[in-house]
C-alpha cells in the first residue's frame, strides 16, 4: 500500500479547493496531511480549514521540507519566483503544477536536477469532480509519484496522460472549449428569448438539452451517429445544419482552437 502522503498546496483558490475536496472525498486513507498556503489571505485559508481537514501555513517553506507532494495551484505568472524559493528547500519532493502553460520541462529547468515533476491541466468541471484532466510527467517521475498523481487526478474526475507538447495543444480542446460550449448555450438562450420566452425558462430548456445530449454522447460515443439520428434527410434540422455547414462552423472551431493555442504559447 502507498505510504500516506503529506501534500502542500501553494495557492488556495478554486482549483486548489477542487483538488482538496476530491482528495478528502476519495482518498482519505492515503492522506497523512494537507497543508494550504497563499499570499496571506487569511480569511480564505480559514474558510478552507473550516470546510476540510486541512492545516494552513503562514510560511510554506517550513512545510515544504515535510511534504511528499507540493502542488503549485497559483497563477502561471507566480511560478518563476516560487520555483526559485522552492529550489532552496527541495530534497525529494514531487512537484506538481496545475497552471496553464507550465509543463514539466519548465519545472525541471528551474528546479534542482532529478526533481520529480508533473503537470496537470484540469478544467473547470474539476469543481464538481467531472474534469477531463490532461497530464504529463517529467523525467524523474517514478511509480510512487505516479500513484500520488493518480490520487489527485481521480479526485477531480477523469484523466489521460499525454506528452508535454500534446498537453499544450489539447488544453484548448479540454480547458478552453467549455467556454466555447457555454457561448453556444448563451446564443441558444438568446434565440429562445427572442421568441418571447422568459430567461429562466429559456435557460432551463437549453441546459437540459445540453445535459441530455452529453448523456447520449456518453452512451453512444459517436457524435456523428447521433447527429444523423436527429437529422431526417430533407427535414427541418437538416436545413438548420446546412446553415452551419455553409458558414463553415467546423473551420471556425479549428480557427478558435488554433488562436487559443497560439496565445497560450505566447506568440
Ligand atoms: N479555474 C480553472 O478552471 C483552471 C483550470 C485549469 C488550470 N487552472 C490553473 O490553476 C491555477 C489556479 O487557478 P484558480 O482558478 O484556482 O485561481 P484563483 O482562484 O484565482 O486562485 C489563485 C490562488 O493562487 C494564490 N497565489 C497567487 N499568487 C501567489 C503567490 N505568489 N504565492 C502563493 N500563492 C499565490 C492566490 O492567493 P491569494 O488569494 O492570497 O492571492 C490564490 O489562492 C492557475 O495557474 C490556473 O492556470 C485553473
Amino acid at each position: 500500500m502507498m505510504k500516506k502522503q503529506t501534500l502542500l498546496f501553494i495557492g488556495a483558490g478554486r482549483m486548489a479547493e477542487a483538488i482538496i475536496g476530491g482528495l478528502v472525498r476519495n482518498s482519505k486513507e492515503y492522506i497523512e496531511k494537507i497543508i494550504v498556503s497563499n499570499t496571506g489571505n487569511i480569511e480564505r485559508l480559514n474558510a478552507l480549514k473550516h470546510k476540510y481537514p486541512v492545516q494552513t501555513a503562514d510560511n510554506w517553506k517550513q512545510d515544504a521540507e515535510k511534504a511528499d507532494v507540493i502542488v503549485l495551484a497559483m497563477p502561471p505568472s507566480a511560478h518563476d519566483s516560487i520555483l526559485k524559493e522552492l529550489s532552496d528547500v527541495l530534497t525529494h519532493q514531487f512537484v506538481v503544477t496545475i497552471a496553464a502553460g507550465i509543463g514539466p520541462s519548465y519545472l525541471e529547468e528551474r528546479l534542482p536536477e532529478y526533481t520529480p515533476a508533473a503537470w496537470i491541466m484540469p478544467n473547470t468541471s474539476a469543481t464538481i469532480g467531472e474534469s477531463i484532466s490532461l497530464y504529463a510527467v517529467g523525467k524523474s517521475v517514478k511509480p510512487k509519484h505516479r500513484e500520488a498523481l493518480q490520487l489527485i487526478l481521480d479526485g477531480i474526475g477523469q484523466s489521460e496522460e499525454f506528452t508535454e507538447d500534446q498537453v499544450h495543444n489539447l488544453t484548448a480542446v479540454t480547458g478552453s472549449a467549455p467556454a466555447f460550449l457555454y457561448y453556444f448555450a448563451e446564443t441558444l438562450i438568446e434565440a429562445a428569448k427572442d421568441m418571447g420566452i422568459q430567461e429562466e425558462r429559456a435557460k432551463k430548456l437549453v441546459i437540459q438539452m445540453i445535459y441530455g445530449s452529453s448523456r447520449m454522447l456518453e452512451q453512444e460515443k459517436s457524435p456523428s451517429a447521433l447527429r444523423e439520428q436527429v437529422t431526417t434527410p430533407g427535414g427541418a434540422t437538416a436545413e438548420g445544419l446546412k446553415v452551419l455547414y455553409e458558414n463553415h462552423m467546423a473551420e471556425m472551431m479549428k480557427k478558435a482552437i488554433a488562436a487559443t493555442n497560439k496565445k497560450a504559447r505566447g506568440n
